[in-house]
């Protein structure tokens, strides 16, 4: 596994990252399983675990600290998120600073750490980035609670705002080959000095022609989300059904490969419940993307 600096974090962060969230952190999900995977990944050389304390209904963020429980953590950057909680049976959204102190608090006891590696806001709105919260937060990190700060949002004018505030450190988008405007705003991040995590890096999985032909709970679940908050892209999806099938490189793995590929991006955060899909993505890290499907999804973008 190759690792990447993380901007001007100091850190360095595995090529491709393990996402604590989704269906992974469900309690339909069984405990032995998920752990199983998040020390696969420790094997496979993975260093940078992202979870929330809203992922998997609250389930998420516990269930990766029990995981990484009694292993050696050194050198791995543990990403969580402030500002989202999961309580009363939804996701409430607290971006007060009083809120983010005792969240903080929450996930070092939960992820048992004497100091988080990274923090991200999660979706904060651009114009609650005022000199008076970001002074707040730099009173949070002097405190040691966490070291590095980012920003997770999907709205480019959020991550602009970002970009022009030296105290972020970092930016969490989706970046995927349904996603192709994002390479001019991670190339904007990582020349201010950003560090650049992709999520979402294989779209939720809406490339891949054979998602949902064998419908287990998890690819039920997946379906659920998918037609809740993803229909387009599981329409615009079906344009990139070459991308698998083919016998040098799997499908996921050249989906990696060009977010890897895009300027700026240190780390490719994927989500699985599968042994072989961990390891399948793994080994994408250092792949090249053959030229003949760098162009066709260069094509499959442009129709978008
Ligand atoms: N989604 C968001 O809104 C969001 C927001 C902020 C941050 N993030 C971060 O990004 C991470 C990843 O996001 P995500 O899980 O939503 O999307 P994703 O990683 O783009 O896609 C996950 C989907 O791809 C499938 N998959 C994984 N590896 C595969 C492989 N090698 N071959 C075929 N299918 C594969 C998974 O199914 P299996 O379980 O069957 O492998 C799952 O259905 C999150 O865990 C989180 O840390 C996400």
């Amino acid at each position: 596994m190759l690792t990447r600096p993380l901007g001007r974090t100091g850190l360095k962060v595995s090529e491709i990252g393990f996402g604590a969230a989704s269906f992974w952190g469900h309690p339909a999900f069984p405990e032995a399983e998920a752990q199983a995977l998040v020390h696969r990944a420790l094997e496979l050389g993975v260093t940078l675990f992202d979870t929330g304390p809203a992922y998997s209904r609250g389930r998420a963020e516990p269930r990766l600290g029990r995981a990484l429980s009694g292993r050696d953590i050194r050198g791995l950057v543990i990403a969580t998120k402030v500002g989202t909680r999961f309580e009363g049976g939804r996701v409430r959204r607290d971006m007060s600073l009083s809120a983010i102190e005792a969240s903080l608090e929450e996930s070092l006891r939960r992820l048992g750490l004497d100091v988080l590696p990274l923090v991200h806001l999660h979706g904060p709105a651009a114009e609650e980035l005022t000199p008076d919260f970001i002074g707040g937060l730099q009173r949070l990190r002097g405190k040691g609670l966490f070291q590095s700060l980012g920003v997770n949002s999907f709205d480019p004018a959020v991550i602009e705002a970002a970009l022009a505030l030296p105290q972020i450190d970092t930016v969490m988008v989706d970046i995927n080959v349904l996603r192709p405007e994002r390479v001019v705003l991670a190339g904007r991040a990582a020349a201010a000095g950003k560090g650049v995590l992709a999520g979402m890096p294989l779209a939720m999985g809406h490339t891949a022609p054979s998602a949902w032909r064998n419908l287990g709970i998890r690819d039920a679940w997946y379906l659920a989300r998918a037609l809740k908050t993803h229909r387009a892209d599981m329409v615009a999806g079906r344009r990139f059904r070459f991308l698998h099938g083919r016998p040098d490189i799997t499908g996921a793995q050249a989906a990696l490969a060009w977010t890897l590929g895009v300027p700026g991006v240190s780390s490719a955060i994927i989500g699985t419940t599968r042994l072989a899909h961990l390891e399948d993505g793994a080994a994408a890290s250092g792949l090249a993307l053959p030229p003949d499907l760098a162009a066709g999804i260069a094509t499959a973008q442009a129709l978008s």
